[in-house]
């Protein structure tokens, strides 16, 4: 059941965090799903309750021109046929205002970003409000962003002396003219793979000092991966050449969930486990070349990692009590 990302947060907020799962392909969507209902091996495996969880799949821009966004759309609607358990939201990654409306009016998209944040801060406030209304016309929540996370965004790029914290001020009036529904902050991550050097950690003073100005409002962690050093390891062991980098403690995501961070966006810990199977995979196998010999554990893995993931956000086993909430909603 595909539902807004703001039915989710009022479900999830100051409980739990909701994962936002980036996939390109495939083997990334069964195995996302997979997860997200505590299966590992087969899509018939039964659901397991104590580890199912509500979620979000992100789509990037880069993601929808990889193969094409139709294919992205035709993978997400069968897997919702082949998982009708499921409880999702289809949210745009870092959208710009053409892509944003492009979703909004495709029909499908439950929720978009729009990432202005490179604007000044009027004109941020005044690009989200256009994207905002005409998605609330469709009943489509939309997430903006406020601050300058470091690292590298789709075609932008921050080195880390430019990231700048979002300034809690700033993000009281931004939320009221803009009439977002999350607000993505800047609070110390960075996207990738290269986050933190020595034992960097988030900005825990200011996310508390941001939920006290805007009690009860979903904020968004961009950059949330672990980069955990098992998977940077094995990539490392199979041929791979990552350099010592560490990225956000898995520790750190419920205390942040407790403060109104509602959704955690994870894409490279999945790209480390996808290139650690893959690599291992042919390493130990040199004279196969099937697709589907890397692509079974792969999924596996995935599904795994995923589930894993949902424990440290605190949404493994949530997924009745998120669906007795909406349908109590309905
Ligand atoms: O924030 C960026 C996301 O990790 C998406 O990355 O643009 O390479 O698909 P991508
Ligand atoms: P990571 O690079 O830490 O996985 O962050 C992904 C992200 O923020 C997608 O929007
Ligand atoms: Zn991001």
């Amino acid at each position: 059941m595909i539902v807004t990302t703001k039915d989710l947060f009022e479900q999830a907020y100051g409980k739990y965090a909701v994962g936002a799962y980036n996939i390109n392909n495939l083997e990334q969507t069964i195995g996302l799903f997979r997860g997200n209902l505590g299966k590992k091996n087969s899509n018939e495996e039964p659901t397991n309750p104590a580890t199912s969880a509500p979620f979000i799949i992100q789509i990037s821009r880069g993601a929808r021109s990889f193969s094409d966004k139709r294919f992205l759309e035709a993978m997400i609607r069968c897997a919702e046929d082949v998982f009708p358990e499921a409880i999702f939201a289809v949210h745009l990654d870092h959208g710009t205002e053409e892509v944003a409306y492009e979703c909004i009016d495709s029909g499908f998209y439950s929720s978009v970003m729009i990432d202005a944040s490179h604007e000044t801060f009027d004109d941020n406030i005044a690009t989200t409000r256009r994207v905002v209304d005409r998605a609330h016309d469709r009943g489509i929540s939309v997430e903006a962003e406020l601050g300058m996370l470091g690292g590298v965004e789709e075609d932008i790029s921050v080195d880390a002396d430019h990231a700048c914290l979002t300034d809690p001020d700033q993000a009281v009036e931004f939320v009221e003219r803009s009439g977002c529904d999350s607000l993505a902050v800047a609070i110390g991550t960075s996207h990738g793979a290269y986050k933190f050097k020595g034992s960097q950690s988030l900005h825990f003073d200011r996310i508390e000092a941001i939920r006290n100005v805007l009690p009860g409002f979903p904020l968004v962690m961009h950059g949330s991966s672990s980069v955990p050093k098992e998977w940077v390891d094995r990539i490392n062991k199979a041929g791979g050449n990552m350099p010592d980098t560490s990225g956000v403690r898995e520790g750190d995501y419920l205390p942040a969930a407790k403060l109104g961070v509602t959704k955690v966006n994870i894409d490279t810990d999945g790209r480390l486990v996808w290139c650690a199977v893959y690599r291992e995979t042919f390493r130990d196998k040199p004279a196969d070349f099937d697709p589907r010999t890397a692509g079974k554990p792969f999924m596996a893995a995935y599904a795994d990692f995923i589930t894993q993931k949902n424990k440290m956000l605190g949404s493994a086993g949530q997924l009745e009590a998120a669906r007795q909430g909406l349908s109590v909603k309905s």
